[in-house]
């Protein structure tokens, strides 16, 4: 059975007293832990922190990046060691924000997948179409080459360390949600696309995660369709109340 997964990618919010107020409420909130793994994503400088505080939870984190090099003059940026040496074991990866406003390109984030994977790290990999793809109608294409060209190259092995996050990009904090039909369309074509490349028992267990302007008042009818597997949540995870609501919701 795949695991069901919600995770808050926090992005550039909430400094060390926020993040120390609001990993409090979540321990409160998760106090029971919902039929699923929960994962908070908080900036690079409050991991260690994250990591500790979290210790015992059963509430995961997550990076929302690292470098693809193991070390070396890369001034600012964190290797999988360093998140690895503060018990950080999961990195998003490929996030449109990163695409789009960093320069990120498929084959960048070939690299970071397998410096990732040698490090025995689980990566969340994030892609998406934007507007005028979807317009266009050629929203498959873009989201199977996205996928060909980050990780149609792994081992099948490696497999066990992938979660997808489908994340239209005309969806992220615009308030617009890809309809829950829109959603499973695109999941179910995801996971062909895997089964297709790789194998089916690959394309049955890997978890594909929705994200784009998830709330409270929409992931229940998102999440249970029947290739959504949870989310990706930005805006709403800020919340300790509304990032339960949605967890509980998986
Ligand atoms: P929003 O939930 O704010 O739309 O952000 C989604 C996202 O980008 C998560 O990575």
């Amino acid at each position: 059975m795949r695991k069901k997964i919600v995770a808050g990618n926090w992005k550039m919010n909430k400094n060390l007293t926020e993040t120390k107020n609001l990993l409090a409420d979540l321990k409160v909130k998760f106090e029971h832990m919902p039929n699923g793994e929960i994962i908070v994503a908080p900036t690079s400088v409050n991991l260690q922190y994250t990591s500790e505080a979290l210790k015992g939870s059963g509430i995961k984190v997550a990076a929302q990046n690292m470098h693809q090099a193991e070390s070396g003059a890369f001034t600012g940026e964190i290797s999988a060691d360093m998140l690895k040496s503060i018990g950080v074991n999961i990195v998003i990866l490929g996030h449109s924000e990163r695409r789009a406003y960093f320069g990120e390109n498929d084959t960048l984030l070939a690299g970071k997948v397998q410096t990732a994977l040698k490090n025995d790290m689980t990566i969340i990999f994030c892609f998406g179409e934007e507007l005028e793809d979807r317009k266009s109608d050629t929203h498959f294409t873009v989201v199977e080459n996205q996928l060909k060209n980050a990780l149609f190259t792994l081992e099948a092995s490696a497999w066990k360390q992938i979660v997808l996050a489908y994340e239209p990009v005309w969806a992220i904090g615009t308030g617009e949600t890809a309809s829950p039909e829109q959603a499973q369309e695109m999941h179910a074509f995801i996971r062909t696309t895997i089964k297709n490349k790789f194998n089916a028992a690959i394309a049955e267990e890997v978890s594909i995660l929705y994200g784009g302007s998830v709330k409270p008042a929409n992931a229940q009818e998102i999440f249970a369709k029947p290739d959504v597997d949870g989310g990706l949540i930005g805006g709403a995870s800020l919340d300790a109340a509304s990032f339960a609501a949605i967890g509980n919701a998986m």
